[in-house]
């Protein structure tokens, strides 16, 4: 509307001398015919010059007056003809009305302010204020000798002040015309089979735009950690675990591991167990006949548990809920050929059905180590703890007795950290036991010492991250992914 109103205008006279007189006659806000005048004569359709000048603008305060009369007027049209004391007028007109207006109204010699009584000198008062607010407030030109008194005045009273006003005078620019169409942006498909496109005006190439930030792919804190993690692992000779399966049987992720299948963990309220396919097609048999003995009544020096071993309750797929699943499928598999021994890592994802808090998920990553030779002890295991957790920058260590179904000693592992000063848990760990390796057909000798932590935990406190949930699930905020430090581990 405000653009037509212009070009429309200048089609039939020559300027717009002011574009504040304009938008005054034309009934448009003056803001929007500035924005247009802009526009347009940013496609030189106008040529625009500027225009400034001073203007008056009331107060707050001065606007009030401009409706409900200056405070002196008020106060003395609030005196009845027979007088009022002092504290019935405050009381009529409010104390900061009566303060003002008494000031004037006795400069104006208008009133008698004795101690107990108020009288009216004159019967009526012109609000001479009120006019000239009100004039400016209309935006009347002001500028005879009086107004600059007035002006004065008002400004020592601070109802009014000056204002810089801005606008323009717009005559025809060179590319004027009684309409602007907008010119294209892309020759499409359809203008080709319309035909269309010789009629049409195109946009010029702005090559002093900005173009679109480049998007690049980030990585995500845990993916750091775990590169660093693994590079740890590399150094020390391990070999990674093949733990490209998120599905596992019961079997592998509790029963080879000599956990009893009454354990609490094996109930639904903390492992995930799939629907469909509910249960695992193939189990290697002669090793599931040697799991169910050493369950049911032991065996290579153990009593067993001495319960009723059920194979469905072993065949059940679920969720892993430890990398330990895999460990047990690669001794299994290591001990079928003749013995070497290994060191073997992975870092992986498993899943628990536990209630989501700002240190648990029900999905996290595992990070697992084992080594399996001949004759390790338990000192051994201690020794490679504290190689590793070195190298992570933790070298000061302790140990307190654990339990675990598949391990004997377990132990949980406690770091000392520098920067918060005080012991913090770290992981867990252990050797596993004759009823796990034995039944697998490992040698006698054989010992196998083995750790596990989680990936979470050492990221969120490399990270200063305090809350799981910031750092993994939907509600994380991609700024952080996109922006993160590299991962500087060791140095604490
Ligand atoms: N599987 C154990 C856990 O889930 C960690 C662990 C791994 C413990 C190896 C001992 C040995 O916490």
């Amino acid at each position: 509307m405000a653009e037509e109103a212009v070009l429309g205008f200048l089609h039939q006279n020559d300027e717009i001398s002011d574009s504040g007189q304009f938008a005054t006659q034309s009934g448009i806000s003056h803001d929007e015919i500035v924005n247009v005048i802009k526009s347009l004569s940013a496609f030189h359709f106008v040529d625009a010059k500027d225009i400034k000048r001073d203007s008056l603008i009331l107060t707050d305060e001065g606007r009030t007056y401009a409706t409900a009369g200056s405070p002196e007027v008020q106060l003395v049209k609030a005196i009845p003809p027979e007088g009022i004391t002092p504290k019935e007028l405050e009381n009529k007109l409010g104390s900061q009305i009566f303060k003002l207006g008494r000031q004037y109204a006795i400069k104006n010699k208008w009133v008698e302010m004795g101690k107990s009584e108020v009288t009216k000198k004159i019967d009526t008062v012109d609000d001479e204020v009120q006019k000239l607010l009100m004039r400016i407030q209309k935006g009347e030109v002001m500028n005879s000798t009086e107004d600059a008194a007035a002006i004065k005045m008002l400004k020592s009273r601070k109802l009014i002040a000056s204002q810089i006003w801005k606008g323009y005078s717009v005559k025809k620019g060179p590319k004027y015309a009684r309409e602007r169409r907008k010119p294209a942006t892309d020759l499409t498909r359809e203008n080709l089979q319309r035909d269309d496109w010789k009629n049409l005006e195109f946009k010029e190439y702005n090559f002093e735009a900005k173009g679109f930030p480049v998007e690049g792919g980030h990585l995500h804190p845990l993916l750091k950690v775990r590169r660093q993690m693994q590079m740890i692992f590399l150094q020390m000779g391990f070999e990674e675990m093949p733990t490209n399966n998120y599905v596992e049987s019961s079997f592998w992720n509790f029963d080879a591991l000599f956990q009893p299948q009454q354990h609490p963990a094996r109930d639904s309220h903390d492992t995930f167990f799939l629907k469909e396919p509910s249960t695992t097609k193939t189990l290697p048999e002669d090793y599931v006949a040697r799991v169910k003995q050493v369950h049911e009544s032991g065996g290579y020096g153990s009593r067993g548990y001495g319960y009723d071993w059920k194979r469905e309750e072993a065949d059940k797929n679920l969720l892993r809920t430890h990398t330990t699943a895999v460990s047990s499928r690669m001794l299994y598999a290591l001990a079928q050929k003749p013995f070497a021994g290994q060191r073997y890592y992975s870092i992986d994802r498993v899943f628990r059905n536990e209630a989501v808090d700002r240190t648990h998920l029900a999905e996290f990553h595992q990070i697992e180590g084992l080594i399996c030779d001949r004759g390790l002890t338990l000192g051994d295991l201690q020794g490679v703890l504290q190689d590793f957790f070195s190298r992570l920058g933790m070298s000061k260590l302790r140990f307190k007795p654990a339990y675990n179904p598949y391990t004997e000693p377990s132990m949980e592992i406690f770091g000392y950290h520098e920067g918060f000063k005080k012991w913090v848990e770290i992981g867990n760990s252990g050797m596993f036991r004759p009823e796990m390796l034995l039944p697998m057909g490992l040698p006698e000798d054989v010992r196998v010492i083995a750790w596990g932590l989680s990936l979470e935990r050492p990221t969120m406190i490399l990270y200063g991250i305090d809350n799981i949930r910031d750092l993994f699930g939907h509600k994380v905020d991609l700024g952080l992914i996109k922006s993160n430090p590299i991962c500087r581990i060791g140095i604490q």
